[in-house]
């Protein structure tokens, strides 16, 4: 998609369709006014209302997009609104639209023109790869979007740039999560790295089998010992370490499909576990956007990928693993896989001697019975981190809410016969999750963030979300990303 910023006046630009955005009860602009009843538009959040301009005004089609109280309203509001915009074209299949504000924003005109792009280009996401035979209407996509602005070009302009190359990672993590798992297997998922790294300038390394085999990378190989599919490790690196310049780890679990294992899922809890490397592909959507936006820090992606399936080379209850670390890891249950692996990407982390360790894994059911979609679960070993990614939440709209990491948590998962036990009973599933992750990062602050009710949407809660992955985590760390290097 084109998204351009045009100088001027968005109701004197003739166009097919005009998207105004507008506050609750907020005057309406002469030319529109007349067009409507007064109430069938007060602009509450996402009401909108099509009306036909007659000659009081250029363009053929007016859009209101309602967004709710003017000293209330958001990045998130915009986000919306770009959406419904976007999707209100495509339903008229029209190739472009114009789009601006009803009145000024409590919002530096730099964010609401990140959001706005943001919206506008997730709102056009779609997931088609095997759909064949569908006709012309349904293949429509709209081509070129300009927010015509009146006053401050130039950070509005470098906020669509930055909401463009966001939201590219955030449609790039979501293409990965809904592939299937027969297609991305961990091999395809390296190449998938290696070509990331060709086209945005990344150092990409991925290990194979005998690599891993030779550098005792127990956690990955245990995991995934029972597939064909055989495991890699992958690690992306942006930027040089240097002095004044901060390092920063990101880790996300890429497990390619989840089956359980041995301890198998049963059939309504196995499908869409292809979705088990959103943490991943989060990792790989936020790696492609710090290249875009060309920021000033040094960021090594870890993804530690694997296929968790029941065979007779599986890996069993009752095995203890030796992790890359040295800790030894006692197994209850091969369906809690995703912290064993994560033991190896997060040890490997330390070597980068990070300021900061920001893990994200689709890691607990438990996570989606605490907080369902609306909120990543979040753990940390550093307060001021974790404040940092609450605040990185609330800006991009993708919320987090923190749990505790007590001491009594770590007890939980204390093992009679090896360090650790991957699993501490039903009670608190998702801090012990956490509590685990914990063991392997040495002194480095680190934040873990559960995204298991949060990477998948059969059905998507917000206008600019999609049936399937959400790439959610991608604008999290992009935020917090952005404000690091600020
Ligand atoms: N990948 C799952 C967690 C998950 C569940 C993600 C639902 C997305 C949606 C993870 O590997 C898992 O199976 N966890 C177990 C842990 C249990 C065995 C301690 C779980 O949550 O049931
Ligand atoms: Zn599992
Ligand atoms: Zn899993």
């Amino acid at each position: 998609m084109q998204i351009t910023l045009q100088p001027g006046e968005l109701l004197r630009e003739a166009t097919d369709l005009a998207v105004l955005i507008s506050f609750e009860d907020a005057p309406l602009p002469a030319g529109v006014a007349e067009l409507l009843e007064p109430a069938d538009f007060r602009g509450k959040s996402k009401q909108t209302l099509l009306v036909y301009g007659r000659d009081t005004v250029a363009p053929r089609r007016v859009l209101l997009v309602g967004l709710g109280k003017q000293e209330k309203a958001s990045a998130e509001g915009l986000r919306q609104a770009g959406a419904l915009a976007v999707q209100q074209a495509r339903s008229m299949q029209l190739r472009a639209f114009t789009l601006g504000l009803n009145g000024e924003l409590p919002l530096a005109p730099e964010l609401a023109a990140q959001a706005l792009a943001e919206g506008i280009e997730l709102g056009a996401y779609r997931y088609d790869r095997y759909r064949t035979g569908l006709s012309d209407e349904q293949r429509f996509t709209v081509e070129h979007a300009t927010i015509v602005a009146d006053s401050a070009e130039q950070p509005m302009r470098a906020g669509i740039a930055s909401g463009q190359a966001i939201a590219r990672g955030v449609m790039f993590a979501r293409d990965l999560v809904n592939a299937p798992g027969g297609v991305l297997t961990p091999a395809a998922f390296g190449d998938e790295a290696v070509s990331l790294g060709k086209r945005a300038g990344l150092n990409v390394v991925v290990l194979d089998k005998a690599q891993l085999n030779e550098q005792g990378f127990g956690g990955v190989l245990a995991v995934g010992q029972g597939s064909a599919n055989e495991p890699r490790f992958i690690v992306m690196e942006y930027g040089t370490a240097g002095a004044g310049t901060p390092t920063i780890c990101l880790v996300g679990k890429g497990l390619t499909f989840d089956s359980g294992g041995l301890s198998l899922k049963p059939a309504e809890f196995m499908s869409t576990m292809k979705s088990d490397m959103g943490g991943g592909a989060a990792v790989f959507g936020a790696m492609q956007a710090v290249a875009e936006l060309k920021l000033p820090l040094h960021v090594v992606g870890i993804v530690p990928a694997a296929e968790n399936m029941p065979s007779a080379t599986a890996f069993r209850p009752d095995d203890v693993i030796t992790s890359l670390s040295g800790k030894t890891i006692e197994v209850l249950n091969t369906d809690a896989e995703g912290r064993i692996i994560l033991a190896d990407g997060l040890f490997y982390a330390q070597r980068y001697k990070p300021d900061a360790i920001v893990e994200l894994s689709t890691l607990t059911g438990a996570i989606i019975i605490a907080l369902g979609s609306h909120a990543i679960g979040m753990m940390s070993t550093s307060q001021e981190l974790a404040d940092k990614i609450s605040h990185a939440g609330e800006a991009s709209g993708e919320r987090v809410w923190q749990l505790p990491l007590w001491d009594e948590y770590h007890e939980m998962i204390k093992s009679q016969i090896a360090d650790l036990k991957n699993i501490g009973g039903r009670a608190a599933g998702s801090i012990t999750a956490g509590a685990f992750l914990a063991n392997f990062v040495g002194d480095y602050p680190f934040v873990h963030l559960d995204i298991a009710g949060t990477a998948y949407a059969e059905k998507p809660a917000k206008p600019y979300g999609s049936p399937g992955g959400t790439g959610v985590g991608v604008r999290l760390i992009a935020e917090y990303l952005q404000t690091l290097a600020k």
